[in-house]
């Protein structure tokens, strides 16, 4: 009988052929949840993200920061309301998401990407017209202030820097006027995943995936065609629905996989990518 490799060995052995897989393309990855709270999950997070690009994937990172947001807000005494989920954004306020998104959330990625090894370069909409936003109602019909939604996506300025640096993306937008609005992280990494041409855009989570019942945590969907996802889309609630919205709109412009991985899993961007059991929803297209 063959000796087995080490056990170690092993892991890098069941990599290969994945990292062959991904070789020379683009995942995009929204970066939200406890792996962006967690002091040690946020650490490992940006291995993960050096890793990828040691190994020849183009990741980009987008990201939000509702939490931090909130945070400032309350210390500046400002009123935080949201309606079906969403921001209600006045002027103050999407002044105050663009600095704290742009200015620290941003900031501390990149920093963060970079001491562990590879040069990171933090962006917004604005920058190289990224991202051209108009006015968005709330899904009642309600006037919730400068929330956009995304009308077009210029991805020239991207192409560029993800040559050779690791882009983050800061979820903000600006319409022709030059208003900046909060946009929808997940909207935006399905976006930009589209427009890029991305072979895979993943979501990172608080859940272990998409549920086939939120109440039972038991219950995760660890594969769906996209055409599953769309005749079940109407009866998903709460911050699920926007996350397999931008998986449909991904996989509808071309990106071959969507996932919804859990993110307070260490290195569970790892664990999907390099694994062969992976972890969490894998959407792909129909046929
Ligand atoms: N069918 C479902 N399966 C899984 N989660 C669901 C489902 N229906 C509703 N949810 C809710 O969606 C949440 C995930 O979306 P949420 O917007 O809260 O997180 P996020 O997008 O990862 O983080 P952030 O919005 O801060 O960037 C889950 O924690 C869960 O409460
Ligand atoms: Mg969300």
């Amino acid at each position: 009988m063959t000796p087995r490799p080490p056990r170690d060995l092993g892991t890098l052995l069941e990599a290969l052929p994945y990292i062959r897989e991904f070789h020379g393309k683009t995942v995009v990855v929204k970066y939200g949840g406890a792996a962006m709270t967690d002091p040690s999950l946020k650490e490992d997070f940006a291995r993960d993200i050096v890793l990828l690009k040691y190994v020849g994937i183009n990741p980009v990172v987008v990201h939000g920061g509702g939490p931090e947001i909130t945070g400032y807000m309350e210390r500046l005494g400002m009123d935080v309301r949201f309606v079906d989920g969403l921001r209600v954004s006045d002027a103050e306020t999407v002044e105050v998401a663009k600095m704290v998104l742009v200015g620290k959330v941003n900031k501390d990625i990149v920093q963060r990407i970079g001491r562990h090894g590879q040069p990171a370069v933090g962006l917004s909409g604005d920058d190289g017209r990224l991202l051209r936003v108009s006015k968005q109602h709330s899904p009642g019909g309600a006037d919730i202030g400068f929330v956009g939604k995304i009308d077009k996506v210029d991805v020239d300025v991207l192409n560029h820097i993800a040559q050779d640096y690791i882009p983050v993306i800061a979820s903000v937008g600006a319409d022709r006027d030059g208003q900046s609005y909060n946009v929808n992280a997940d909207e935006v990494a399905g976006a930009v995943a589209r427009a890029m041409g991305a072979y895979k855009v993943m979501f990172l989570t608080d859940v272990e995936g998409w549920l086939r019942d939120p109440a039972d945590l038991d219950s995760v969907i660890s594969e769906a065609r996209a055409d599953e996802v769309e005749a079940a889309l109407t009866s998903i609630g709460g911050g699920m629905r926007p996350k397999l919205q931008s998986c449909l709109d991904a996989i509808h412009g071309g990106v071959s996989f969507a996932h919804i991985v859990d993110g307070r899993v260490p290195h569970s961007l790892l664990l999907e990518l390099f694994t062969d059991a992976g972890i969490g929803t894998k959407i792909r297209a129909s046929a």
